[in-house]
């Protein structure tokens, strides 16, 4: 049985600590009920009360929520503020001003601190240099840089001046960059000569450069180039400019610009069903709202708090519980540059010790990985290190396996701190499913319960509940403030994937999931579309799949499917049909790597197939389509239990049992 399976068979319960739960902000399963009971009975004056008590506005908004024009819902829409001032700006004058913002820890283990104080006056200098390039309000600016106190300033600098932001992952490749740099009509972008990951120094101006260099981007008037390493890059003249250059003579304050609380905060590419990604666009009001109240919330925020969230900037964890979500809820943040397992898979801990951290926000890739390292070498297991500073500890990103919650509760948390699994997505800005850490008796596998406001629930095709103890679609009822807008420039496309007809309105998440039928619990079972989990990252089947077809000279036809792993959560598993003959043993894994090599260029390496699988055909039905289920069998080496009568040429089975 393998790890995610297993899942399945997981019934013990956890009871949150009794100090904890006397001391939270949400104190008991009462505490919960309540606020939820009184989500539901009046959500405007909730919502509203929340979105007074939580942010600071310029404007105040006289509504709430606007349902005229559904499913493109506003909320506190005439109501105006800024997304920096909410962040920084608010804890001046405050005693929170001389606290430390940013613990950063580089990737070769050096420390630097920012108070709060420091980081507005790093934003405001970097929001003036924007505008001194003619940046303003509405304008796209694209982000594509390492984490690192910069690629946090670069991001509140745009919000502070209204440009919208859209940051890439640093492991994308030159053309996902170019795609998404069209696809947002970008007129700067931001970054790096190199990052440090790991002790190796990797281009990324240089993968910029080649994006710039692709038809298309004519739109980039500017480029900024943080210097993170002494070696040198290419600067064109006039196009490019030095972080020093473009800070040189800014002054150190910068008036916010007060924006409509829908103005659009940021969009973030993430995959999807199709080929294309998706960029999801975020509002400034909700947003920043639900980042604030998660915090506060899901890790029960304390002033003596020392957080630490591992994600990157480029996916939406790093967005909202690294680059808003801590610092409009006022905390100490951990933010760190490198690795876990660099210089070695001691790491996290060295660092939680180091910064003493209190609470832990990680993926459940990292737990295994981790687990795996710690049993081939003790001196890499966290009982090395006096990790007693902890006290909450959260798993984000994919389903996290019994074994590897116990194993973090028991080796991480020493049995003391809950986890909270916090399941949410992209689109969906923030939690919405999740145990509160004072509150939720925990159950590992489960991501337990929707927060207060959050009308989540499991239905059939036909927009029916189902009965708990029976899997089904996981949809949000009601509209909740940080929900995705639109899809950047494809409104229809966002109705078509999140609020299809025939689920009468409900947000579709795009996961299976089921309920127990004790508590109501909530399980996910994994995505009911074409995306894969790989390592707690959205990847989409079809964007694997074009982007080997794309590969004219040798691919005539290819299948991406996942298959469970016991580290990463999914892998890749392609199946090609090459247009030449089926090749052996060296020849094709020659051609395997050459592949793989060509998707790490058209996507980035995390999107190169692990295991690659050629034929001479695909099976498909009489009808022409990919027998995608039993390709899944297939990558799964399962014994195949479907239909192969309607199998042209059988043999292709054997031909596609040969991995490479
Ligand atoms: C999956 C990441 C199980 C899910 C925040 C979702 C999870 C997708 C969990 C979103 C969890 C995220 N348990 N599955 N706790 N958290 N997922 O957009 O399939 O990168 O739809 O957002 O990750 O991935 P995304």
């Amino acid at each position: 049985m393998s790890a995610i399976e297993s899942v399945l068979v997981e019934n013990r319960v956890f009871p949150p600590g009794e100090a904890l739960t006397k001391a939270a902000r949400i104190s008991g399963m009462s505490a919960y009920e309540a606020l939820c009971a009184e989500a539901d009975k009046n959500p405007d004056e909730f919502w509203g009360r929340q979105a007074r008590e939580n942010l600071l506005w310029s404007k105040p908004f006289t509504r709430v929520l606007d349902e005229s024009n559904k499913p493109f819902y506003k909320w506190f829409d005439d109501g105006q503020l800024n997304a920096s001032a909410n962040c920084l700006d608010r804890h001046i004058g405050t005693p929170v001003e001389n606290k430390t913002a940013i613990i950063f820890e580089a990737d070769d283990g050096a420390v630097t601190k920012v108070t709060y104080k420091e980081l507005l006056a790093r934003v405001s200098r970097f929001a003036n240099g924007l505008k001194a390039h003619g940046i303003q309000k509405g304008d796209r600016v694209l982000i594509y840089m390492p984490m690192t106190i910069e690629g946090v300033v670069a991001m509140q600098a745009c919000a502070r001046i209204g440009a919208t932001h859209s940051v890439v992952f640093g492991g994308f490749s030159a053309k996902a960059l170019q795609e998404r740099i069209i696809d947002v009509g970008a007129v700067a972008v931001v970054t790096a000569n190199y990052q440090m990951r790991g002790g190796k120094e990797l281009p990324l101006k240089a993968v910029v450069d080649e994006a710039l260099s692709m038809p298309g981007c004519e739109s980039v008037k500017s480029v900024f180039v943080y210097e993170r390493t002494p070696t040198a890059c290419t600067l064109a003249v006039g196009r490019d400019k030095t972080f020093t250059e473009l800070l040189q003579g800014q002054s150190d304050e910068c008036a916010p610009v007060a924006v409509d609380a829908e103005h659009p905060l940021f969009v973030l590419y993430t995959s999807g069903s199709t080929g294309k990604p998706k960029g999801v666009q975020h509002a400034t009001g909700g947003y920043l709202l639900w980042a604030k109240m998660t915090m506060d919330w899901t890790f029960d925020l304390k002033d003596s708090d020392i957080f630490w969230c591992t994600a990157d900037i480029g996916w939406i964890t790093g967005h909202t519980y690294v680059a808003y979500g801590p610092l409009a809820a006022g905390a100490t943040q951990i933010v760190f540059e490198g690795v876990p397992t660099y210089p070695d898979a001691g790491r996290f801990w060295q660092m939680i010790e180091r910064h003493k951290c209190t609470i832990f926000y990680t993926a459940p890739t990292a737990i295994r990985s981790l687990i795996k390292a710690s049993e081939t070498n003790e001196k890499v297991h966290p009982k090395n290190w006096d990790l007693t500073s902890l006290r909450i500890l959260g798993s984000v990103g994919e389903p996290i396996n019994p074994e590897a919650w116990i194993w973090y509760h028991k080796h991480v948390g020493g049995e003391r701190c809950p986890v909270v699994d916090t399941f949410w997505q992209t689109e969906t800005g923030g939690h919405v499913i999740t145990p509160l850490p004072g509150a939720t008796p925990l159950v590992p596998g489960s991501c337990t319960l929707p927060l207060p406001g959050i009308a989540a629930a499991i239905v059939d095709e036909a927009a029916n509940d189902v009965p708990n103890g029976s899997g089904g679609i996981l949809v949000i009822k009601k509209p909740w403030p940080s929900m995705i807008r639109t899809i950047w420039g494809d409104p229809e496309r966002f109705k078509k994937s999140y609020f299809p007809e025939e689920l009468k309105g409900y947000y579709l998440a795009g996961d299976g999931a089921v309920r127990d039928a004790e508590r109501g619990y909530f399980r996910i079972t994994g995505r009911i579309d074409d995306v894969l989990n790989v390592s707690g990252h959205r990847m989409g089947t079809m964007e694997i799949e074009s982007a080997l077809v794309a590969k004219t000279d040798l691919v005539a036809e290819a299948a991406v499917v996942g298959r469970p792993d016991d580290t990463t959560g999914e892998a890749i598993c392609a199946f090609v049909v090459l247009k030449r003959s089926l090749p052996q043993g060296d020849e094709a894994r020659e051609i395997a790597k050459q592949l793989r090599d060509w998707v790490a260029k058209e996507i980035g390496p995390i999107a190169k197939p692990k295991d690659i699988r050629f034929g001479e055909n695909l099976p498909k039905t009489r009808s022409g389509k990919i027998m995608r289920r039993l390709l899944r069998s297939l990558a799964k080496g399962e014994a195949i239990t479907q239909d192969t009568s309607t199998l042209e040429n059988p043999q292709i089975l054997t031909q596609l049992d040969q991995t490479y």
